[in-house]
């Protein structure tokens, strides 16, 4: 296992059981840190946490759903129980279920607000008072490009939680650094996950399938993770976008 500035700090990541948390879980775990893993998928939550300890690293895990501000305080504590301190929250947690604004499908926009805006708030709920008496913390948002341009047709929704995000991560950037907490968003593009099968709307999911053609894999997003986690501790990455090369969008 290599060393590095990762080595010993404390993770949560929230969607850890697939995907891009999956994938930033393994990595940051490889090279020393003490992940704290949360989805609602507890089983293959629990299956990562195997692997990662089997490999020689550190991981525990919980059932997370990040819609429950208590499940999302359990996840925290839990963390701050194992080890007594929490230094990176990753809150990767996202839901992309896109069709046009017309269909009506208003339970998955309710769904994606609770998701991917108030989940997030919930676990910068939970972790900002221990990274505040830390005087040290590090709030990592996952985005999307879509945070940046509405995806629409279809999209629409989903992009007004990113720009969402975008909004909030740049609050807490404002807000947060007298405490010398940092904060971090990474807006990937397409990316190998299971994400798009997510849209109930057949003739999206049949486009989101072209469109994920060119998706990169998703350790491209779990390395710039790593890269941001790793800078000294008075250099703040504030915002990474990662595309494929060739994405238009
Ligand atoms: N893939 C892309 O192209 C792409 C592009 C831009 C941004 N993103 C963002 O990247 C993040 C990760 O997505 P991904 O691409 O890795 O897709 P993914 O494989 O579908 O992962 C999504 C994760 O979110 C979790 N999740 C969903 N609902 C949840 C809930 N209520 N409570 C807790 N966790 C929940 C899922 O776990 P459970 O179902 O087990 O709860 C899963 O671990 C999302 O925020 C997404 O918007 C992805």
């Amino acid at each position: 296992m290599a060393t590095s500035n990762i080595a010993g700090k404390v993770v949560v990541i929230t969607g850890a059981s697939s995907g891009i948390g999956e994938s930033t879980a393994r990595l940051l775990a490889d090279r020393g840190a003490k992940v704290v893993l949360g989805a609602r998928r507890k089983d293959r939550i629990d299956a990562l946490v195997r692997d990662i300890r089997g490999a020689g690293g550190n991981a525990i895990g919980f059932k997370t759903d990040v819609t429950q501000r208590h499940q999302v305080e359990e996840l925290v504590q839990g963390a701050l129980k194992e080890h007594d301190r929490i230094d990176v929250i990753v809150n990767n947690s996202g839901i992309m279920p896109i069709a046009p604004v017309a269909a009506l499908k208003v339970e998955e926009w309710d769904r994606m607000i609770d998701v991917n805006i108030k989940g997030l708030l919930y676990s910068v709920a939970a972790a900002l008072p221990i990274m505040q008496r830390q005087k040290a913390g590090h709030i990592i948002n996952t985005a999307s490009v879509a945070g940046f341009k509405v995806f629409a047709p279809g999209g629409t929704v989903y992009s007004a939680t990113k720009f969402a995000v975008r909004a909030i991560t740049e609050g807490l950037r404002i807000e947060l650094k007298q405490d010398n907490i940092r904060t971090t968003m990474i807006s990937p593009g397409v990316v190998a996950t299971e994400l798009p099968e997510s849209s109930s709307d057949e003739a999206t999911r049949l486009q989101l399938r072209e469109l994920y053609k060119i998706a990169i894999p998703v350790d491209s997003i779990a390395r710039a993770i790593a890269y941001v986690i790793e800078q000294p501790v008075e250099v703040e990455i504030d915002e990474i976008v990662i595309r494929p090369t060739v994405q238009e969008f």
